[in-house]
């Protein structure tokens, strides 16, 4: 039994298990307050409180990313209740309490890249650091296609974490000189995606620089888009009490005829202070054959 079984007490297991799994190290010994089997994955031993026991069965789909099962997204968005993520002018600060941001700097910890849209960079010139809780910063990825995000963004000039510009492949040159070559990821633009780029294409880039467990932190735009190409196993919508009023849209996916069309993943709920966090498995064993 743990001396403290809080969540103060469980959060540096988590950190550890999120640098165990990047170095490629074996999960923690049984003998610990975190239990850990190759078919159940991470357990919690007894002893830890009601708070501590949710944190990790809301976290547990992370932390049991390991070997061939690293490679996995999750996204978030902070909604109100009539599903906006900011206010029509773009004010996003705050939609949620502060547990949601507390959560959302805990994902930013767990995960190797945090993956933003060139309008969120723009709008609000994030950090995107890891400061509400101790851990590790992650990549900061920015999808950029026609490098409209200004040079002097923060993510670009304050050295915190590297940063990655994911741009369309005519501006390959502009963007290698601006970030150099080890910066830049170059794609083409897909006409069937309606001349987006092929998230599918950019997941494989950041594999391919080490980068497996992703986080897609928004805007809307951004996660409906990752939902759209499939490339999201788990979404976090963070619902807070609050009705914005024609704002800015969170999800947006294909519009159901009927209900029978509609996207119903498997769902769990969890308590975010007076928050509401939905977690759903959007994973391709859970999608319909037909959607
Ligand atoms: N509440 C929350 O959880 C939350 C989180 C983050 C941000 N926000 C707020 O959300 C607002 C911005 O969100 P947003 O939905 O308008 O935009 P966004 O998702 O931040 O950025 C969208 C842009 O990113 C680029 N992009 C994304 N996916 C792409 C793809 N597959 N291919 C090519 N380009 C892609 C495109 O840039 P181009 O337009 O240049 O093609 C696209 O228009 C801000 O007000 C911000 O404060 C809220």
């Amino acid at each position: 039994m743990p001396a403290e079984g809080d969540v103060a007490a469980l959060w540096p297991w988590c950190i550890d298990i999120a640098r165990r799994r990047r170095q490629g190290l074996r999960p923690v010994d049984a003998d610990l307050p975190l239990s850990w089997s190759p078919t159940q994955g991470y357990a919690l031993q007894h002893g830890w409180d009601h708070e501590a026991r949710a944190l990790f069965a809301l976290l547990k789909p992370l932390l049991d990313r390991r070997g061939d099962d690293a490679d996995w997204t999750v996204g978030q968005l902070g909604q109100s209740l009539d599903g906006c993520i900011a206010t029509h002018c773009g004010d996003s600060c705050f939609v949620n309490g502060p547990e949601g941001l507390v959560h959302l700097h805990r994902l930013r910890a767990l995960c190797d890249a945090v993956i933003v849209g060139a309008s969120t960079v723009c709008l609000d010139d994030p950090q995107l650091t890891t400061r509400r809780v101790p851990g590790d910063n992650a990549t900061r990825v920015v999808l950029d296609p026609s490098l409209r995000v200004p040079a002097t963004s923060r993510v670009f000039t304050d050295g915190l974490a590297p940063t990655l510009l994911v741009c369309d492949a005519a501006h390959r040159t502009r963007a290698e000189t601006r970030l150099g070559a080890a910066h830049v990821i170059a794609l083409p633009r897909h006409p069937a995606l309606g001349d987006r780029l092929s998230l599918p294409e950019v997941v494989g880039a950041l594999r391919e620089r080490g980068l497996r467990l992703l986080f897609v932190e928004g805007g809307g735009v951004t996660v409906s888009q990752f939902v759209h190409q499939r490339c999201l196993d788990r979404l976090h919508l963070i619902v807070a009490p609050v009705v914005i009023g024609a704002g800015q849209p969170g999800l947006q996916v294909r519009r159901s005829d009927a209900m029978g069309d509609a996207l119903r993943p498997p769902a769990r709920t969890f308590a975010l202070g007076g928050d509401v966090l939905w977690d759903l498995d959007l994973s391709p064993a859970q999608r319909p054959v037909s959607n």
